[in-house]
């Protein structure tokens, strides 16, 4: 019997964080049209930092949903209600007032969406809590953006009803009341996908497969072992042959060939005993006995390339060199992961 690798609970987050990209997508074109249909300075300043905010935010949901490492399509409702507000925002019947409204709702069931997920990951596992750590800023930011919005909805409101400017001071309320958030959400924001290094990723999956091997251990339930045994294989798949495509070969003319082969034949070595695990039965006590293997024989791989590894990096490479690897992994990782997911299917 070889075990199935999916978890509803995990695949209905996965389906979340892809209607959060497809969100994600509509409210940068809707910011980009609000810019092109506005002269007001003040106005446009607003939207134009929200713009780069959920442009950057774009790449962090991104990373997200690599690290989280389930790929799901969006709901079919979410693709549906989408495609309705695209076409509302793009009709001329709208005013603008109407369409930053509208906008508003959006930021709101983004916000909302992001909330969800994270309060879902709390009870799924810790693991996930990890890997979507980074969703926090993008949370955090969508509220101080529906502040924002509420004040240049007053702005445009007035303008539309009276034909004149709204008194002063709303700006400096709206300011107050996003003080008022980043009081609370501030010490959870972290700024980390932009200057994200390869040792950082790397290192970011290494913790990620240490804290499933912790809770296959502590867990006597043999349908939780199977589902952190599923994330597990999944990550650790992707992660090696992410590493033989990008970083290995990135590597080997300063690690020095004897060195990067060992690498090679570990993973190797790693991905049968995945195999030979996966057609166990999780229930049985051999099957925690070959997991603890495994998990020894990863952490000595994961020593290997996070010391000596690392430090040939770093001697070699230039941060800039370091940032692109990055990059160039995550994107070999979101490949493989839509690959293991059609497979799967
Ligand atoms: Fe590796
Ligand atoms: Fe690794």
């Amino acid at each position: 019997m070889v075990m199935s690798l999916d978890d509803t609970k995990r695949m209905a987050i996965a389906s979340k964080l892809a209607d959060m990209k497809l969100v994600q997508e509509l409210l940068i074109s809707n910011e980009e049209r609000f810019l092109s249909a506005t002269n007001d300075s003040e106005i446009r300043e607003r939207f134009q930092d929200m713009l780069q905010d959920d442009r950057k935010n774009m790449g962090v949901l991104e990373t997200v949903i690599v690290q989280y490492g389930v790929k799901s399509e969006p709901n079919t409702t979410a693709q549906k209600m989408i495609q309705e507000a695209r076409k509302l925002g793009e009709s001329s019947e709208l005013s603008l007032y109407e369409k930053v409204a509208q906008h508003e709702l959006l930021k709101h069931k983004q916000a909302m969406t992001g909330l969800l997920i994270h309060k879902a990951a709390q009870v799924v596992g810790a693991d996930i809590e990890a890997a979507i750590t980074p969703l926090n800023t993008v949370n955090f930011e969508n509220r101080a953006h529906q502040e924002q919005l509420k004040g240049v909805l007053e702005i445009l409101g007035v303008r539309a009803l009276t034909g004149k400017d709204a008194k002063q001071g709303i700006w400096a309320r709206v300011q107050d009341a996003i003080a008022a958030f980043s009081g609370v959400a501030g010490s959870v924001v972290t700024r980390t996908d932009d200057e994200m290094n390869i040792q950082d990723v790397i290192r970011m999956d290494h913790n990620k497969a240490n804290m499933l091997f912790a809770q296959i251990d502590n867990s006597d339930d043999p349908k939780k072992i199977q589902e952190y045994f599923g994330q597990l294989y999944k990550d650790l798949t992707v992660h090696a042959e992410a590493e033989e495509q990008v970083v290995y070969p990135a590597v080997r003319s300063f690690y020095g060939e004897a060195n990067t082969q060992e690498l090679y034949d570990e993973q190797g070595e790693m991905k049968s005993m995945l195999q030979s695990i996966r057609s166990m039965n999780p229930a049985s006590s051999e099957f925690k006995a070959q997991v603890n293997r495994l998990k020894d024989a990863v952490m000595d791989h994961v020593r290997q390339e996070e010391s000596t590894m690392f430090t040939a990096i770093n001697n070699n490479c230039s941060d800039e060199q370091k940032e692109r690897l990055a990059t160039e992994f995550k994107a070999a990782k979101s490949k493989l992961q839509d690959k293991m997911a059609a497979s799967m299917k």
